[in-house]
């Protein structure tokens, strides 16, 4: 299949449609996403198609996600496995993108989309790039999980958005890495360690 946004909404719909408001959440981030690619030149297309189809993976199953990621020869850590199984969404995701479309019409864009989808969860193995960061923030600032953060930093993160205010992608990373770490300290849980490596690169 050729990568396009029409295309892009059809996988959603395939491996989401039983799931309203999952696609309703991927419809938001891909909104953020557009706004966000507008103000840093990113590549707009990529950045909707990316954030489109960013939670694909979760049609799946913990059980199915773990066999698609063995069979793939797949990196997985510690905590993907023993802590947290539905982290390994992005991966998944990833390698249903891969099955979906045709890389050979576009081999650069196929690979940053593939990408985007796989670390929007965490980061990855290679340094984030900008469209990474890109669907990794508005994943994390979108309305409904925005709610979840009681907090005036990711308010003011999404304030800057719509105030069309200058904005600084690594800073709106940190600051969400942050908020994060926070919460989960509150509610003694552990955080998916992978972040930190975001931080680092
Ligand atoms: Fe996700
Ligand atoms: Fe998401």
């Amino acid at each position: 299949m050729k990568i396009t946004i029409e295309n892009a909404k059809k996988v959603l719909i395939k491996y989401l449609g039983k799931n309203t408001e999952k696609v309703n959440h991927s419809i938001r981030v891909a909104e953020i996403a557009k706004k966000l690619a507008e103000k840093c030149g990113e590549n707009v297309k990529e950045a909707v198609i990316a954030a489109l189809l960013h939670d694909i993976g979760k049609s799946m199953n913990e059980q199915e996600m773990l066999n698609l990621c063995l069979r793939r020869e797949t990196t997985l850590y510690d905590f993907e496995l023993y802590s947290y199984t539905m982290a390994l969404h992005g991966k998944v995701g990833a390698i249903i993108f891969k099955q979906e479309f045709d890389k050979s019409i576009d081999p650069i864009a196929f690979d940053r989309i593939k990408q985007a989808i796989s670390y929007h969860v965490a980061g990855g193995e290679e340094h984030m790039s900008k469209l990474d960061k890109i669907i990794y923030i508005a994943d994390n600032i979108e309305a409904k999980k925005q709610k979840r953060y009681e907090n005036k930093n990711i308010r003011n993160l999404v304030g800057k958005l719509e105030n069309n205010e200058k904005i600084d992608i690594d800073e709106f990373v940190k600051i969400i890495i942050e908020e994060k770490k926070k919460r989960a300290k509150q509610e003694g849980r552990t955080v998916n360690p992978l972040v930190d490596n975001i931080l680092e690169k």
